[in-house]
């Protein structure tokens, strides 16, 4: 027998008032039996949030001291925020980079004039960025820095974290980060933080080096503030011994320690920034790096064949215009011309 409308209603109302009636418990045992774990959550289950609070689903009221790591900086569904994503999402939510659209060109135009770099090049998570600058950074060494080919090195100071990719992890020294994740990504050094001595070292003795990327204040590694002229000593060794200087900014950009950038409390500029978390406003992931187009350059000369991204939209184009029927095909033809 068809059920009818009435109970179909009926049965999913009925699921409905199930799903909300369950308690943090509950929910936090289905999580755990259906969730890949990668994470130790706290046992709250938060269901709501307005500016600095928080409420789990029993109704209870939190301070969120936490705001997402950083990606909350500007308080749960602001109001602004809600009212542009809502726009947005309702107009076109998805244009892949194929085609141009309005607001991409107009949040590069913001972020470059807003922080003075010539270019900004979105991804989505801060792992991506991270991983972006180190490919800028490598391409770089090998077309401007002639640096031979496959030997190009990127050091990393000790105690970082940028995320948990086979890049990120390769990169770090913590143990539980990294283990039995291998093979790691090859030529990635590490260095003492806050310590300049070590990092000319590192500098003198290699001449392969095309980068050195840092936390202008380590986050994930307890908070740790260096000492004050770090920041211009890192500068000044990279500019002396012609190395890019990446500045992960993920946690600390965007106001959280009292200035734009962190790079700011002593007036430093990276030739990477590495921007995440907060540049959204907490809605949905957007991530990039900022830097001038010398740096830049060398990575778009190939462009559009092998890009950074994906494939050139024209590839794409040409495969399926093989695939299908030579009338669709003509029609193409007429619509894009021989490109
Ligand atoms: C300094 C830093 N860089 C990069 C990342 C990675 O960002 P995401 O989690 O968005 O990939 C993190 C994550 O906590 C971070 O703390």
């Amino acid at each position: 027998m068809q059920p009818t409308t009435r109970s179909r209603i009926f049965c999913l109302t009925k699921e409905l008032n199930f799903k909300r009636s369950l308690s943090s418990q509950e929910l936090i045992e289905r999580d755990n039996k259906y969730g890949g774990r990668h994470f130790k959550p706290l046992p709250v289950v938060l269901t709501r949030g307005e500016g600095v609070h928080v409420w789990d689903v029993e109704g209870k009221r939190y301070l969120d001291f936490l705001a997402g790591f950083s990606t909350v900086n500007q308080g749960h569904c602001h109001p602004r925020l809600i009212k542009v994503m809502k726009e947005q999402a309702a107009k076109i939510a998805h244009t892949s980079r194929a085609f141009y659209s309005e607001p991409h060109g107009e949040l590069g135009e913001y972020l470059t004039k807003l922080f003075k770099w010539d270019k900004f090049l979105p991804m989505n998570t801060g792992v991506e960025a991270g991983d972006t600058a180190v490919k800028v950074a490598r391409r770089w060494g090998y077309r401007v820095k002639k640096i031979p080919k496959e030997q190009a090195t990127v050091v990393f100071a000790k105690n970082n974290f940028w995320g948990r990719s086979i890049a990120a992890l390769s990169a770090s020294t913590d143990p539980n980060c990294y283990t039995d994740f291998g093979p790691y990504v090859p030529r990635f050094d590490k260095v003492t933080y806050n310590d300049l001595n070590a990092l000319e070292q590192k500098f003198q003795q290699d001449p392969t080096v095309c980068a050195f990327m840092m936390e202008p204040i380590q986050g994930e590694a307890g908070v740790i503030v260096p000492n004050n002229g770090y920041l211009k000593g890192v500068r000044d060794l990279c500019t002396k011994y012609n190395v890019l200087w990446i500045a992960d900014e993920v946690q600390t950009g965007l106001c959280r320690t009292g200035k734009r950038l962190a790079v700011d409390h002593e007036n430093q500029r990276p030739d990477i920034l590495v921007l995440g978390k907060a540049l959204s406003g907490g809605m949905y992931p957007v991530s990039g790096i900022l830097a001038d187009e010398q740096k830049l350059a060398p990575t778009e000369a190939l462009l559009p064949e092998v890009r950074l991204g994906t494939e050139s939209p024209w590839k794409q184009l040409r495969f399926w215009r093989r695939k299908i029927s030579r009338t669709t095909h003509e029609n193409l033809d007429k619509f894009y011309g021989q490109n």
